[in-house]
């Protein structure tokens, strides 16, 4: 595996793989020095507070140099290309990059360009894919769940425009879950044929009817210029994660959310700081993640 791009090409073995080494992570820690002289460089273009803390956190936790690239005081700003920003920072002898950007399948653009000793990582592009969120929510779930063939899973919220649910989607089918509702209002429904295999609905009540997880995906209305932003409260009252509506779910059902979340739209204050939250879990797994990622990318031989 040279780049993390998407998690459509990764299959149960080598998913599998990830996730027992990210556990293995969290338990026990890593070796300081696997990625010893290593130097690993993050470029957001959206903001971000989770996913490039953790990167930079399982970075250094592994032992590699890691810089943040400052984008308005870079010379991008200046009107550089991405390609010749590239192929500079590369010049400085750069092993991994970490990439964030409103547009789809910028990551792989980069990743095409890149010369053969730099990894791509894929830190959310547009509405595509966002693989180690991916990866960290199945290790979420897994940690309670291992039997991912019985688990009826919701994903609740903006769908449309989430690469969120299209890389937990991904990951959830190879490991081996059957059921997954997407459930979200008409404007925010994906199109046709986006997510094969799953069942689609705007009645949140019925969808989470016995569900062992619920995913709760922000309101994103940085991309909402083609879907009809609904009213807040309104939708709180048909689509808010309440403690009313999660009584209807299994009593063990688990509450992610990959955040940042919008408090009493998506989600109820006392669920989401309540017993069957695991949204600081997956913060903590997320570090794991990145640093099992990081490994498998960097810690081969060079
Ligand atoms: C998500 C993202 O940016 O795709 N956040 C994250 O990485 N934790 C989801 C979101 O912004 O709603």
């Amino acid at each position: 595996m040279q780049h993390l791009l998407t998690l459509e090409d990764l299959d149960r073995t080598s998913l599998t793989r990830l996730l027992d080494r990210a556990e293995h992570f969290r338990a026990h820690g890593a070796p300081r020095d696997l990625l010893a002289g290593r130097t690993v460089l993050t470029l957001f273009f959206e903001p971000s507070t989770r996913t490039r803390t953790s990167f930079v956190l399982a970075a250094k936790r592994l032992g590699a140099d890691t810089l943040n690239f400052n984008l308005s005081q870079s010379s991008t700003s200046k009107g550089e290309s991405l390609l010749d920003t590239l192929h500079t920072l590369e010049a400085m002898g750069l092993d991994a990059l970490v990439v964030r950007h409103n547009e789809n399948g910028m990551p792989a653009y980069l990743a095409q360009h890149a010369n053969t000793r730099v990894s791509v990582i894929n830190a959310g592009d547009g509405t595509h894919a966002h693989p180690t969120q991916g990866l960290l929510d199945a290790l979420t779930i897994r940690q309670r769940r291992p039997d991912f063939e019985n688990l009826r899973i919701v994903i609740c919220g903006d769908i449309r425009h989430s690469r969120v649910a299209r890389s937990d989607v991904h990951a959830l089918h190879t490991l081996g879950v059957l059921d997954i509702r997407l459930c979200a209002p008409r404007a925010l429904l994906p199109e046709a044929q986006a997510f094969p295999g799953c069942t689609v609905s705007e009645d949140f009540g019925g969808a989470i009817a016995g569900a062992d997880v619920v995913v709760m995906l922000r309101i994103q209305k940085e991309r909402m210029a083609d879907a009809q932003f609904p009213d807040a409260a309104d939708y709180h009252a048909h689509y808010g994660l309440d403690a009313r509506r999660l009584a209807l779910a299994k009593p063990d059902c688990q509450v992610l959310h990959p955040g940042p979340i919008n408090r009493g739209i998506e989600i109820a204050p006392d669920v989401a700081d309540g017993p069957q939250s695991r949204i600081l879990d997956q913060v903590a797994n997320g570090v794991a993640t990145r640093m099992a990622v990081l490994a498998e990318l960097l810690a081969t031989p060079a």
